[in-house]
């Protein structure tokens, strides 16, 4: 009787697992995120952007959407608008219109996370070694990539430079 009644939990654990398994069904399951990215204009000047890229794809971020674009002051200043009134808000865009930049879609397993720890700290004096902004950035403000900080700002961001139909879903 006692054997019986362990028999069927452990079979009701077993069935719960394989079906969590086969539906990919799990709270722990990392998240498939999109995020932007932006190759810089330093960073495009310096013949940095396949490296870069290399970085992506081998840490598991696909891209999904890529072109090359050069910005002009009204397109620099909206993509930057949360920043608009602090200190280094004309130079950012100043520096944003000084040549071409990369812009990217960035998909995968927590994707922004993922992004951002491979980019490293915004100043590259404080990122850490390893990461982008410590081997190809100069400055806190020529400091070679950009990524989307959040789920929402990364739909926004994304939108902004793409058309949906310009994105390949590779999940
Ligand atoms: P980014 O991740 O593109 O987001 C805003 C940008 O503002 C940031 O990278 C920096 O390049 C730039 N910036 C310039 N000066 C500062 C500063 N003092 N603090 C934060 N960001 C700065």
């Amino acid at each position: 009787m006692f054997n019986r009644s362990i028999f069927t939990v452990l079979a009701a654990v077993l069935a719960f697992t394989l079906i969590s398994c086969l539906t990919g069904d799990s709270d722990n399951r990392p998240s498939k995120e999109v995020t932007l990215s932006i190759i810089k204009p330093d960073a495009v000047e310096n013949n940095n952007i396949g490296e870069i890229i290399a970085r992506f794809e081998k840490n598991g971020l696909r891209i999904s959407g890529m072109k090359m674009v050069k910005l002009n002051e009204k397109e620099a200043g909206d993509f930057y608008s949360v920043h608009k009134g602090r200190p280094f808000y004309d130079d950012l865009v100043k520096f944003m219109t000084s040549g071409p930049v990369v812009v990217m879609v960035l998909e995968g397993d927590d994707a922004i996370k993922k992004n951002r720890e491979l980019m490293g700290a915004t100043d590259p004096e404080k990122a850490a070694a390893g990461t982008i902004r410590k081997d190809f950035a100069k400055s806190i403000s020529k400091n070679a990539v950009h990524g989307s900080d959040t789920p929402e700002t990364a739909e926004t961001e994304v939108l902004f430079f793409f058309k949906p139909e310009e994105i390949k879903n590779r999940f």
